[in-house]
């Protein structure tokens, strides 16, 4: 299963998403991979990955930048985090992969090439996508089966939201017609302001059965966890942030 978590928007919970729903999956005993597509590597430090900027300098480790450069297999940049959880780390370079692979004929597949070298090594693939539907994020979509958009509630949740849709359609009538969104994902979450509720219900009435039943709600230890480089099941297994991707990864699954 290849998903790729998009939103335009910055902090609506993206990484968050990836890097715990990646963690719960893999919980459930499903062979992961998380690929960092932000130039931040957010992603890569909430895992407790991210190399110093010294380290970097001396010997820079390979990163999803050298696989978009044809430099490297995306195989040989892989990290193996912990059991069932493996992370492509991303790089500061990658800021710069949408002018320097803008004249590369191809340039929104190169990704979905490089996921041959891949293949059947993993059970789910989870692409945490920039705040932005540059070339990353395009290359992730034509890559991707499924398309999971985290919304925050709040105000303003759904500004933007046309136009990744309207992306996607895109990428879906030009490169990958068997795209489909495979649900909206409301993030930081709190029920006892008003105004969530309202938005939640804003949201529901917009995208109806495309809204997962799992709501994320607010939790402190989700804003915590990534400061000490580990994942909400290792930092707090029973938080409310826990139950809460558990059962989104049962719900991604079907079950
Ligand atoms: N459910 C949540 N409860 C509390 N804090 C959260 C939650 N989800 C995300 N955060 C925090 O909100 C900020 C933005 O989330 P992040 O996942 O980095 O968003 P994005 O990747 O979309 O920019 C981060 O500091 C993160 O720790
Ligand atoms: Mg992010």
């Amino acid at each position: 299963m290849l998903i790729s978590i998009v939103n335009q928007k910055g902090g609506v919970g993206k990484t968050t998403t990836s890097a715990n729903l990646g963690a719960a999956l893999a919980e459930l005993g499903k062979r992961v991979l998380i690929i960092d597509l932000d130039a931040q590597s957010n992603l890569s430090a909430h895992l407790g990955l991210a190399s110093d900027p010294e380290v970097i300098e001396e010997n820079p480790n390979p990163t999803i930048y050298d696989v978009l450069k044809g430099q490297k297999a995306l195989s040989e940049i892989i990290i193996n985090r912990s059991n069932n959880l493996n992370v492509a780390p991303s790089s500061l370079f990658l800021s710069a992969a949408d002018l320097e692979l803008g004249g590369v004929v191809g340039r929104e597949l190169i990704l979905k090439r490089a996921l041959s070298s891949i293949e059947g090594k993993f059970d789910v693939v989870l692409f945490d996508c920039p705040p932005a539907l540059g070339l990353l994020s395009l290359n992730a979509l034509a890559a991707s089966e499924k398309v999971i958009i985290p919304v925050q509630s709040e105000y303003l949740a759904l500004h933007g939201v046309r136009q990744l849709l309207d992306t996607i359609d895109q990428v879906r009538s030009i490169y990958n017609p068997t795209l489909k969104v495979g649900g909206v994902l409301i993030c930081l979450h709190d029920s006892r302001k008003k105004l969530a509720r309202a938005v939640a219900e804003t949201v529901k009435s917009y995208f109806g059965e495309l809204v997962f039943d799992t709501i994320i709600r607010t939790n402190v230890s989700l804003a915590e966890a990534p400061a000490s480089g580990q994942t909400i099941f290792e930092y707090a297994p029973k938080s409310t942030g826990a139950e809460d991707y558990l059962a989104l990864a049962h719900e991604v699954l079907g079950d």
